[in-house]
């Protein structure tokens, strides 16, 4: 995904004037929704590389241990980029840590985000219900992208009003 390296701006065609009138969108707040294994990720990627996260799960207590798994990947991470400045890998881990913040109510976060990435569970109709409930309140702006890894995103797009 793009806004892995860097913030990313995304040309979108207004419905009204298509070919007119491109938007550009700069992706500066993201949401990911599951804060397990690839939602951590995800999440600690797009903050380390300069956006606001909010990172979403079901329970506190699955988001305090997401929150504990990406301060030790970030730690990980610190100590090989700034082998030679302690004090640099610790501003890095801070910074990038105080960029995520956590919520198990996607629906109360989505309203002003650029990019929800959907990193739940791997099944169609969960995942549909997910895009389906923040169609409702997302902006008309905001990219929706999923990380499955085996269904259509076709099935997954269906089940919003935005299709682009
Ligand atoms: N693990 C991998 O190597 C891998 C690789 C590529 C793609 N994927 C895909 O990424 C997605 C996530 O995989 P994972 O391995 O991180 O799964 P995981 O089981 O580690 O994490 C899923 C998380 O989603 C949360 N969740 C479930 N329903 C939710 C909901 N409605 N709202 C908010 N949170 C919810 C769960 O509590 C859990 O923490 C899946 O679609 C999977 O197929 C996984």
């Amino acid at each position: 995904m793009a806004f892995v390296t860097r913030q990313f701006v995304r040309s979108m065609s207004s419905s009204s004037s298509a070919s007119a009138s491109a938007k550009k969108i700069l992706v500066k707040h993201v949401t990911v929704i599951g804060g397990g294994l690839m939602g951590a990720g995800i999440a600690q990627v797009a903050a380390a590389t300069g956006h606001t996260v909010v990172l979403v799960d079901q329970t506190e207590d699955i988001l305090e241990k997401s929150r504990k798994g990406i301060e030790e990947s970030l730690r990980k991470v610190a100590k090989k980029k700034f082998a030679e400045n302690p004090k640099g890998a610790d501003e890095f881990v801070a910074k990038t840590l105080s960029s995520i913040s956590t919520s198990t109510d996607a629906a109360s976060v989505v309203h002003s985000t650029d990019l929800v990435v959907e990193a739940i569970v791997e099944n169609l109709q969960m995942k549909n219900e997910l895009f389906k409930r923040l169609d409702k309140f997302a902006t008309e702006h905001t990219i929706f992208a999923s990380n499955t890894s085996s269904l259509q995103i076709t099935s997954l797009a269906n089940s919003t009003t935005r299709q682009d």
